[in-house]
């Protein structure tokens, strides 16, 4: 399972970068504002700086005309720059026209196998599950990544299966398990993957022990 940065805060994906785990950044609207930032051009391009990988930048048309024409102008920003389209009809006959000019697409807000399927079939390059929102109200968000890969794997669909939506280090674990080919995470659960009390309980220990014997063998 790859690992995308699920954010829009430019420093996060710096240190993020630095550990070499991922391969890739998801944006949305609700997170560019949570960065303050409207520019998105400008965002994308300084994440394209530093990852070498998909980068996903959300369109906010609802027209399908509207909708193809902002997603050529954000896919010209980069050759890594991937277009999030929210599912709808609008959405898939974006989709659609889209992948046959051979622009990447990133099937956005889907809470459904329905949703998933019609995303693959109209050709979408990556389709995104949300899982913690699908938690949120009680559904079981990973039991959809999983028949989501189910039935892609089946029926041979090209699409790859990003769950989204990551709330805790869990959801990755069962995301690597339901078989999803990434999850794209928050920085803090980027940390808390590495985190386990037991290393950094070891780590103290070995420090320790070294010290004793090498003020031992000073003396
Ligand atoms: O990748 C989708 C993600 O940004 C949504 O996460 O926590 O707002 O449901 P959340």
């Amino acid at each position: 399972m790859r690992i995308f940065l699920d954010t829009a805060n430019i420093d996060e994906i710096r240190q993020a970068a630095k550990l070499g785990v991922i391969s890739g950044v998801t944006t949305n609207p609700s997170l560019m504002a949570k960065e303050g930032r409207c520019d998105l051009k400008d965002v994308i391009q300084e994440i394209t700086s530093i990852v070498d990988g998909p980068i996903s930048a959300e369109v906010l048309s609802s027209d399908p005309v509207d909708m193809i024409e902002e997603a050529q102008q954000i896919s010209s920003w980069s050759p890594n720059v991937v277009v999030k389209i929210p599912v709808s009809a609008a959405g898939l006959e974006a989709i659609s026209v889209l992948s046959r000019k051979e622009i990447s697409t990133n099937m956005t807000l889907c809470f459904s196998l329905n949703q998933a399927i019609l995303g693959a079939v109209a050709g979408a390059t990556y389709v995104s599950p949300f899982v913690g929102r699908l938690d949120d109200i009680g559904h079981d968000g990973m039991a959809l990544v999983a028949e989501i890969v189910e039935v892609f794997e089946y029926y041979g669909f090209s699409s790859q299966v990003i769950a989204a939506s990551i709330r805790h280090p869990l959801h990755c674990v069962e995301a690597a398990r339901a078989g999803a080919h990434i999850a794209t995470v928050p920085y803090r659960v980027l940390m808390q993957m590495i985190e386990h009390p037991l290393t950094e309980r070891g780590m103290s220990l070995f420090a320790a022990d070294w010290q004793r014997i090498a003020r031992g063998s000073s003396q």
